[in-house]
């Protein structure tokens, strides 16, 4: 077996055109500007139009992201798509964005671990570079979240946005920058904190799943809060440990955005100024498998990440699961267009 050093050669991304704001929801729930930007830091989203679906969202950031690194869709040997919001249980939203993108014959799965699921497929896609399998891996994290949420549900209709990342993985090219380490983790015992519970075989479809509301995302929101100010930084604090690196030494902090208290919270904790905290969260909203790709996306177009960054990514959802990547950037290419 090898063990070869794996980085990020480039970043894509895509958010719908359509933003709706705080006052915009206030219209049609019981809810204001002032409780959600208070109490999550959200001013607004991106909603996905009508009969607009994740592949098609996932393939705009792919396509972003090969043309970024001059790479032809022939030339991927594996896409890799994070997702809670998949086109359908099967076939795989990555075998969707492959025959969009024309990556015919590259192999295709998704990867289910809720808003960690871009981490846990970073993981997945550098194995598979580390070991000698693959050459050129696309890893997507992509949600349209929007089609999961009861509107009417102002607890969680008011948290989510749409949106898609892309990153393409290849050997490092130089011993200095790559990807330096995976922390990943699981609790099963809060499987019933944040799930969409009907559909699956557990509880298949029925006209009583459907009158009960059984096919939207539910969440304890008090529970996964504390659950993710407490795993943020036990896990930022495990894959420093287990590299030999501290708080001092990352450049930039790019937690999963779903609540800014949550940030704020686990980057006091950690140590981390608020120069070094990535957050993006009042314009997007919490984008799932999304949200860390488009911080990174941002993070590197603003010039707050550069050729020889440490960058800390830590992601946490349901499960409950969570993960963080530590990554020394070398050059990350990234389209210049975020918009379609
Ligand atoms: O990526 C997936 C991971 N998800 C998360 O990380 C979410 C984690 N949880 C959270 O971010 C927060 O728990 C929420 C933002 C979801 C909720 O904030 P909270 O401070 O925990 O509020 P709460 O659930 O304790 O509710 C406080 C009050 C309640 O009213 P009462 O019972 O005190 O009268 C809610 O009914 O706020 C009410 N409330 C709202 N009020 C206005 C809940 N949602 C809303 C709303 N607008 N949208």
């Amino acid at each position: 077996m090898q063990n070869r050093k794996v980085e990020i050669a480039a970043i894509g991304t895509y958010v719908p055109d359509r933003i709706v704001t705080n006052d915009d929801l206030s219209l049609t729930l019981d809810t204001s500007d002032e409780w959600i930007s208070t109490r999550s830091g959200i001013r607004e989203r991106h909603i996905a139009e009508n009969g607009h679906c994740t592949s098609d969202l996932g393939a705009v950031a792919a396509r972003r992201a090969l043309e970024a690194a001059g790479v032809r869709p022939g030339e991927l040997d594996l896409i890799i798509t994070a997702s809670l919001s998949p086109d359908m249980l099967f076939p795989s939203t990555a075998s969707f964005i492959s025959g969009l993108i024309g990556a015919d014959g590259a192999a295709a799965f998704d990867l289910s671990a809720a808003c960690t699921g871009f981490i846990y497929a970073l993981a997945a896609g550098s194995s598979f570079i580390a070991s000698g399998q693959s050459e050129t891996v696309l890893v997507v994290g992509a949600d349209v979240v929007s089609k999961m949420i009861d509107w009417s549900d102002r607890s969680t209709a008011v948290l989510f946005g749409d949106a898609a990342g892309a990153v393409l993985l290849r050997p490092a090219a130089s011993d200095g920058a790559g990807i330096v380490g995976f922390e990943l983790g699981n609790d099963p015992s809060g499987t019933g904190e944040l799930s969409l519970p009907a559909g699956g075989s557990r509880l298949p479809a029925s006209a009583e799943t459907v009158a009960e509301g059984l096919h939207y995302l539910k969440m304890n929101g008090r529970e996964v809060f504390k659950f993710a100010t407490r795993i943020i930084v036990s896990s930022a604090r495990q894959v420093l440990a287990e590299n030999g690196l501290e708080v001092g030494d990352v450049d930039l902090f790019i937690p999963h955005q779903a609540n800014i208290r949550i940030i704020d919270s686990a980057a006091r904790k950690l140590g981390f100024p608020p120069e070094r905290v990535f957050s993006n969260l009042d314009r997007y909203g919490n984008t799932s498998c999304a949200s860390i790709p488009l911080c990174l996306d941002e993070a590197v177009a603003g010039g707050r990440l550069q050729n020889g960054d440490l960058a800390l990514m830590t992601g946490f959802g349901a499960g409950l699961s969570w993960g963080s990547c530590l990554v020394r950037c070398g050059e990350i290419k990234r389209a210049g267009e975020r918009d379609a």
